[in-house]
């Protein structure tokens, strides 16, 4: 269980208790899946708005209005969150998840098409502390070493990133699934969305390739109110959604011995994990 009062447990997992309900997330898991609806899956803070903008993107065939007059969740929604149903939206859906692979859609192991995005982890973790610390819906982590922890034991949103990683890769086989490193996108983002194209089946020139490109930097997104969720609550003017976009910001949270110790739990907890990992930007 969360020590956290703004997250409540469901099936082994933590949804966060102004957003989610049980109800729904039980209804998730029989609703139906329709054969061109796409979901990108992520833990968070690994790149969701990211694959919001990108989807978006090259959905629109690189239209930009389709990126400047709506917010990111209204165009490609998160599966689990009632009030941006993604239920009845037209065909095709287009969607992002942070689910485990045990609440997801049991329907998705049949049709549909899933992008899984991971990222190193210890990104993840500097992330997720920064965004805790700037929104209101989520409690303010007291300090960096114990938020690290409570990440370790998976008492954060959406449980534990070992987890929910390793899992979703363990079933691999039974999704049509596509996965990608953050970290790959940011170093070559061009091939990043060729590679996601060819996973939906999308043909696009090279003009169109270079628009979405380009407005799916974070330069870009970063100065899109839109794309950055400017209107979010917030407890300090310090702070976006969109907050540096970058490879490697560990080095300035991490000390020598927060380092080492995640290191060692790391090759521990994936030693059997193939996916290659990028842990610095150069
Ligand atoms: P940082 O906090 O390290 O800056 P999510 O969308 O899953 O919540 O992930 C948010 C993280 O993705 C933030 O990381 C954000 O800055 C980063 N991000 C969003 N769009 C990006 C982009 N176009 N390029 C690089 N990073 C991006």
């Amino acid at each position: 269980m969360s020590d956290n009062h703004d997250l409540f447990e469901y099936k082994g997992c933590n949804f966060i208790s102004n957003i989610h309900t049980t109800e729904y997330l039980e209804e998730l898991i029989n609703t139906e899946i329709r054969d061109d609806d796409v979901i990108a899956v992520t833990y968070p803070k690994s790149g969701t708005v990211w694959m919001q903008q990108i989807l978006t993107l090259i959905f629109s065939n690189g239209d930009l209005a389709a990126v400047q007059n709506k917010l990111p969740a209204e165009r490609v929604p998160w599966v689990e969150v009632p009030t941006l149903c993604f239920l009845t939206l037209p065909s095709p859906r287009l969607a992002v998840s942070h689910l485990p692979y045990h609440l997801s859609p049991e329907g998705l192991k049949k049709t549909g098409k899933v992008i899984y995005i991971y990222r190193n982890p210890k990104d993840v973790v500097v992330s997720l502390y920064h965004f805790q610390n700037y929104i209101t819906l989520l409690k303010t982590p007291s300090g960096f070493g114990e938020f690290l922890e409570m990440f370790i034991e998976g008492k954060v949103i959406y449980g534990s990133w070992f987890d929910h990683v390793q899992n979703w890769y363990a079933h691999r086989n039974e999704f049509n699934i596509l996965f990608m490193c953050y970290e790959e996108m940011k170093l070559d983002l061009r091939t990043s969305v060729q590679k996601i194209c060819k996973f939906l089946g999308k043909e696009l020139d090279d003009e169109k390739l270079d628009t979405i490109v380009k407005h799916c930097t974070f330069e870009i997104m970063k100065v899109n109110p839109m794309a950055n969720y400017e209107n979010v609550e917030s407890k300090s003017e310090n702070g976006a959604f969109l907050r540096k976009g970058i490879i490697g910001d560990w080095k300035t949270h991490f000390t020598v011995a927060q380092s080492e110790m995640f290191d060692k739990l790391f090759e521990e907890r994936m030693k059997d994990f193939p996916l290659k990992f990028i842990w610095d930007g150069k």
